[in-house]
């Protein structure tokens, strides 16, 4: 077994080493530019570019000639929202998003908003998903985008989607879901789910790291962008900017994989996360589940340990790599934006620990964690008065601690 053991595959995942060597003919030996038509060096780079195109358009239903290649998901979030909403101003002005998005969609909202734009976060359930209720709910005359995740990088909620979808066809606003997470993981069809524009990002998905896609659709309706970044109209003007195209043919190999093996790979995963949560839950206490029990990621567990402390909790087990829900973004102190739109309160999310399960899991590596958390889960409650009293059935929220003194 490799220590630390990796459990953080929301954070990023290792390119599956076919994905590698999908790539390598296209570093030294088929090197050309995808955009040059006068030789074979330029026709070889354009056909792999192709190639994977097709691969990623399979992997959502899509057509090849809908995907546009960019830097990442976070590049993708920027056109679609940015591209869509300067291109649409005419017509409105106002956007619906959720609190619980990851902070590439909330950030360009409030760019938008400095822009004049009008921006509605819905709140989520408790459970981290927004219904189509609210949706509909939000809606107005001026609305011109959606933008909802398919499933949450933090707590693996899922949305629905598809419901969503429909409810934003029937009312002619455009649907952009960041589908980072959920690409692989679960089954999506952007015909099927109404879907107008979707990101996927690369090194979520054993592919590399600095590549990614966005979809948008060319039919019922054919959504146009206003590009976000000039020069050299490639990518169908959306996009400009030369290929990479070993990192292009990884994320179209790293699709195809996807697609393949995603039934089994979800299967196993889903189990193995099943087990790594029925042992926190039956030998520890005080243990909380957050995200939702039936629309979930299959392989994401997000929990609170009440009464320890996340960020000591992860340095009481050096030897598991795992993500924390307090200060989580940089050197900030802040619980996770995301458990806090889900109303978890802060003694709860700062207790939070994101285990992430992934293509290279074994069952060894999570009896190894399960092992090593419960430990020191136990080990840190052991100097807590709180969790003492806990224990006595008293709630150290009840208590009123003025009167000690
Ligand atoms: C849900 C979600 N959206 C967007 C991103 C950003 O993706 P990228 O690293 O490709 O810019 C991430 C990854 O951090 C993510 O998990």
């Amino acid at each position: 077994m490799k220590l630390p053991i990796y459990m953080d595959y929301q954070a990023t995942t290792p390119c599956d080493p076919r994905v590698v060597e999908a790539m390598l003919p296209y570093f030294t030996q088929s090197f050309g530019n995808a955009a040059s038509r006068n030789h074979r060096y330029g026709w070889e780079a354009e056909e792999a570019v192709e190639k994977a195109r097709e691969q990623i358009a399979a992997l959502i239903g899509a057509n090849p000639k809908e995907i546009v290649f960019t830097s990442g998901s976070t590049e993708s979030i920027n056109l679609a929202l940015k591209g869509a909403a300067e291109m649409y101003a005419e017509k409105g002005k106002h956007i619906i998003t959720c609190q619980a998005e990851h902070k590439a969609v909330l950030d360009v909202c409030k760019h938008l908003e400095q822009q004049g734009f009008s921006v509605t976060y819905l709140q989520p359930d408790k459970s981290g998903r927004v219904s189509v209720e609210a949706v509909a709910a939000a809606l107005r005359p001026d609305t011109i985008l959606v933008a909802l995740m398919w499933a949450n990088n933090e707590v693996g909620t899922l949305n629905p989607i598809r419901e969503i979808g429909a409810l934003c066809k029937e009312k002619g606003v455009l649907l952009f879901t960041d589908a980072t997470q959920a690409a692989g993981k679960v089954p999506v069809d952007v015909e099927a789910d109404h879907v107008d524009m979707l990101c996927i990002s690369g090194h979520k998905i054993y592919g590399p790291k600095g590549v990614g896609i966005l979809y948008v659709r060319r039919k019922n309706p054919r959504v146009r962008l206003v590009a976000q970044m000039d020069g050299g109209g490639h990518e169908r003007g959306m996009r400009s900017g030369t290929l990479n195209v070993p990192s292009i043919v990884g994320l179209g190999r790293a699709c195809e994989l996807a697609r393949l093996e995603m039934p089994e790979e979800s299967a196993r995963t889903a189990a193995l996360r099943d087990h790594l949560e029925k042992r926190l839950f039956t030998e520890l206490d005080f243990v909380y589940l957050n995200g939702n029990r039936e629309h979930r990621l299959p392989n994401n567990l997000n929990v609170s340990f009440a009464y320890v402390e996340g960020e000591s909790l992860i340095m009481g087990f050096s030897d598991v790599a795992v993500s924390s829900g307090s200060a989580c973004t940089s050197a900030s102190l802040e619980p996770s934006h995301v458990l806090r739109s889900m109303a978890v309160g802060e003694d709860l999310a700062h207790s939070s620990i994101r285990f992430g399960i992934g293509r290279f899991t074994t069952r060894e590596e999570v009896d190894f964690a399960a092992t090593q958390v419960i430990t020191a889960v136990k080990r840190l409650r052991e100097l807590s008065p709180l969790y003492e009293m806990a224990l006595e059935g008293i709630d150290p929220k009840t208590v009123n601690w003025q009167a000690h003194h």
